[in-house]
């Protein structure tokens, strides 16, 4: 070859290396190779092939991708647009061609041909008019099963535009299970037939405006319907035997002493279920038939954490379980507790979550085999949770306050210290939550958005961005090695398009956060 040819190639392969780092997704696809300089322009008409047309992925396809263009749904020889089955590729993995010829898209499942379709999305934004699509190849596949999002509208109340603002959030990270924390001491948010009073009185014990509220189990299906169409599972949290006071204030004759039930403005209280109660167990089992009835996820997260034991070591019901069940003690009876709740959920093929409380003490009996662990206190109890929910077989989910906590700020608010205090550095370089995805029983990763301080809907977004970024890469990203500069050049590229989709940015760096920042 002569020596300018041999020039020539090598500085269209720097230009095409430096296009390919020029392609902003988050989170980053595995495997991304640009096959030839140039765009397929997308044509005011398109020959679409799909299993069937009424694929609910497709509704995303001419909705975000296809705007303004005439549909028609061929055979496959004829399209341009070909969405082709292949149970060869994993689960919520996909293969992109985009080439001359159209868009070939090749899944194994309808959630994989929507996360391909979530990459095209933001591919889009690399050209101004956003009508073309670079010439590339891509192979794309999540690292962890469970990419998880947890809010918490039990302290809050947030609208529901509000909850589907974080669903399509989800969607365009490519996260799919919404964990929803809806109940806590400062309030009730779930409607249960049964007992009408508990949502709503226990949806109007705290003081603040946005505090009160409760959501309809019409409104539920609403949600749940929304987010599936994204192919994300709404695991619904109703938290025991604390976080409670709010429906104990309604019926405090299911606490220990039948006294009236204080409501903490922040914290939690010694005011708890009561485990020896039958009626109290009854209670409970009638939520979660109506729970389970709503929510068709496999998993129900029932809560577990700091349930201060007070009441239980005094209470006669409670000790009379603990010795005809020949436990150790209170924290042995939350275990026992727990497993009731579980094997109910098991009578309905569900299994059951529990926050890392329950297994932070050693007892006479185990948690139960249906039950998965929600690893979270990190701060307090290192990676114990992890190391014995994996030695007793125990499915985990990984979800550690130090850094997947995003109501953490980057600078002291209210009761957060500078030590409850992170950055994007800090969870890029030190996330104790990204375990070996390998492991069977590893379930996934979640970051959760707790509003406590009172949190207000306008707070949310600035806590979440542009952290959530690096978490969400976390959790699917599978490629080589990133630095930080390059994951820090790619926020900057999709910050405008994310924010254009109304969501607004906090500082990312404690080294950016201007002098007096608000939080509030
Ligand atoms: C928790 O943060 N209390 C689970
Ligand atoms: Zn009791």
């Amino acid at each position: 070859m002569k020596r300018t040819s041999i020039y020539f190639l090598l500085s269209l392969l720097t230009c095409w290396f430096l296009y390919a780092q020029e392609v902003s997704i988050i989170p980053s696809v595995s495997e991304l190779k640009i096959t030839s300089k140039g765009y397929w322009k997308i044509p005011s008409k398109v020959r679409v092939f799909a299993s069937s047309e009424s694929e609910n992925y497709l509704s995303f396809f001419e909705r975000e991708i296809m705007i303004n263009k005439k549909i028609k749904y061929v055979k496959n020889e004829e399209a341009s647009v070909v969405f082709k089955k292949n149970p060869q590729i994993p689960q919520e993995a996909y293969v992109l061609s985009i080439s001359r010829k159209g868009l070939q898209i090749n899944a194994s499942t309808d959630a994989g041909f929507f996360y391909a379709l979530q990459t095209l999305v933001q591919l889009k934004t690399f050209t101004k008019n956003s009508n073309a699509l670079p010439y590339c190849e891509i192979y794309d596949q999540p690292a962890y099963r469970w990419r998880t999002f947890m809010l918490d509208s039990g302290r809050q109340y947030q609208n529901i535009a509000t909850i589907k603002k974080y669903l399509d959030m989800m969607a365009m990270l490519k996260m799919n299970v919404f964990h929803w924390h809806l109940t806590e001491g400062l309030g009730w948010r779930i409607e249960i037939k049964k007992y009408p009073s508990l949502a709503i009185e226990g949806s109007k014990v705290a003081n603040g405006p946005e505090q009160q509220g409760y959501y309809t189990q019409e409104e539920i299906k609403e949600i749940i319907e929304y987010a599936s169409q994204r192919y994300i599972t709404v695991v619904p949290e109703i938290d025991m035997p604390g976080h409670a006071e709010a429906a104990l204030s309604v019926f405090p004759e299911y606490t220990c002493f039948n006294k009236p039930v204080t409501i903490p403005e922040v914290g939690f209280t010694p005011q708890i279920f009561c485990a020896g109660k039958p009626e109290t167990i009854n209670f409970l089992k009638d939520i979660l038939d109506e729970v389970c009835e709503l929510f068709p996820s496999e998993y129900i997260h029932l809560g577990g954490d700091e349930a201060l034991k007070d009441n239980w070591d005094q209470c006669p019901d409670c000790q009379h379980v603990i010795h005809k069940q020949g436990l150790k003690d209170s924290h042995d009876l939350q275990i026992w507790f727990s497993n009731e709740m579980a094997a109910y959920l098991k009578t309905k093929g569900r299994k059951a979550i529990f926050w890392d409380d329950v297994i932070a003490k050693e007892g006479n009996i185990e948690i139960a085999e249906n039950a998965v662990i929600h690893w979270w206190q990190y701060r307090g109890r290192k990676d114990q949770p992890l190391k014995k929910a994996l030695s007793s077989g125990r499915e985990i989910l990984c979800g550690t306050n130090n850094y997947n906590y995003l109501n953490f700020p980057l600078t002291p608010w209210k009761g957060y210290k500078e030590n409850r205090t992170f950055d994007m550095q800090d969870v890029f370089n030190h996330n104790p939550s990204r375990v070996d995805p390998s492991n069977p029983l590893v379930l996934g990763m979640s970051c959760s958005l707790w509003t406590d301080y009172v949190v207000q809907e306008y707070m949310i977004d600035r806590r979440l961005f542009p952290r959530i970024f690096i978490i969400a890469n976390q959790m699917w990203y599978t490629g080589n090695e990133q630095s930080f500069e390059m994951m820090k050049n790619k926020i900057e590229k999709l910050k405008p398009w994310f924010e254009n989709k109304g969501y607004e940015f906090g500082p990312g760096l404690k080294s950016e956060v201007p002098e007096g920042y608000k939080w509030d």
